[in-house]
């Protein structure tokens, strides 16, 4: 079914010193995105976005790959020229999101599933042609108040589509990047986040193990083990650090050549340092480990742009400074002082 075509993409997407810039927001999530700025959410005005975090000069140096929604891989440059082709110019590969987002899991229940699998095949045909190299699926995994939820049936549920969609990708010759996300919000403490990231995970390898999907022609996207965010007592930089690992470990086969986290309303000097220290210890593991983030990237690059012309500048400075220094994380040699020195 593979060559090694798909694990060199997925070894060159991982490895340090760079890393992937999720720029996949649904219109919805983006129009959230855009309301935070008050800018209208139109299809130009997120086509102008887009374009301004493309050309950001050398992003190159930090960027392997970005991952594009639907709407984006069929738009241009103001020259032109279509964004797959510009970005691949570059030497940044094209991914794409294929799942169709995540719906209730059934009526009345506080959990989701992700779907998307319908129609997949002729979509993917689609991408490939439109210059897409690998791909993403992201799941949703909540954690409550009173530890009722995640489900077992939602975690395998979602764990088993996970795993079908990432045998569609490669029978398409195509990366996956599976995404199983443990959502940091609630007041769970980090050990709950442990165990149900641990949980996830194993289902997970499970059924990609049952769907026969090459493990050296993906990417796992995983949540970091984290302290819920209105948890009354944060996790330290090292703990997080040291769960993440130790439950990646536990689960994650070595065939697995990278794995690039997301960021998940983490800040962005927290998602950078908690990635730096993974990366600095003295922990052995066999795969790439690097980031895939989306907020922790762009967050500050549009506070700045404001949707105005005049700020591109300020704004594409901005997408430069987050992604050196996560770069820098990849190596283990960032440190906060960085923070005030790059403009
Ligand atoms: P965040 O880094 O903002 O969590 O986004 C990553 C992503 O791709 C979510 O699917």
């Amino acid at each position: 079914m593979n060559d090694n075509k798909l694990n060199k993409i997925a070894i060159t997407l991982s490895e340090p010193p760079r890393g992937i810039l999720a720029a996949d927001e649904s219109t919805n999530t983006i129009t959230k995105r855009f309301d935070g700025i008050d800018v209208d959410s139109s299809f130009e005005n997120r086509r102008k976005y887009r374009e301004l975090l493309f050309k950001t000069p050398d992003l190159n140096k930090f960027i392997s790959g970005v991952i594009l929604f639907d709407e984006t891989i069929r738009q241009s440059t103001s020259e032109g020229i279509p964004f797959a082709e510009f970005l691949k110019n570059l030497g940044i590969s094209v991914g794409i999101k294929v799942d169709t987002g995540a719906l209730q899991l059934s009526p009345g229940s506080p959990e989701k599933i992700t779907e998307g699998l319908d129609g997949l095949d002729k979509r993917l045909e689609e991408y490939k042609k439109l210059g897409a190299i690998f791909t993403k699926w992201r799941a949703i995994i909540d954690i409550n108040e009173e530890n009722s939820i995640p489900s077992d049936y939602a975690i395998d549920l979602n764990c088993f589509n996970l795993a079908r969609y990432a045998r569609i990708v490669q029978n398409h010759g195509l990366v996956p990047i599976v995404e199983p996300e443990v959502i940091m919000d609630g007041n769970h403490n980090i050990h709950s986040c442990y165990d149900i990231t641990s949980k996830t995970q194993k289902s997970l390898f499970q059924h990609l193990k049952t769907h026969s999907v090459d493990l050296s022609g993906i990417l796992l996207k995983p949540n970091m083990v984290i302290s819920g965010k209105n948890c009354s007592e944060q996790a330290s930089v090292d703990e997080v650090a040291s769960l993440t690992v130790k439950c990646l470990k536990e689960n994650v086969p070595s065939q697995v050549p990278g794995i690039v986290f997301l960021s998940g309303g983490q800040s962005n000097e927290l998602a950078t340092q908690h990635l730096n220290q993974m990366n600095k210890s003295s922990e052995i593991f066999s795969w790439n480990l690097s980031f895939s983030y989306g907020r922790a990237l762009q967050q500050p690059a549009l506070n700045a742009w404001q949707g105005e012309e005049k700020n591109i500048r300020k704004s594409q400075e901005a997408l430069y400074k987050r992604s050196n220094l996560n770069s820098s994380a990849t190596l283990g040699k960032y440190s906060i002082d960085l923070e005030n020195l790059q403009t």
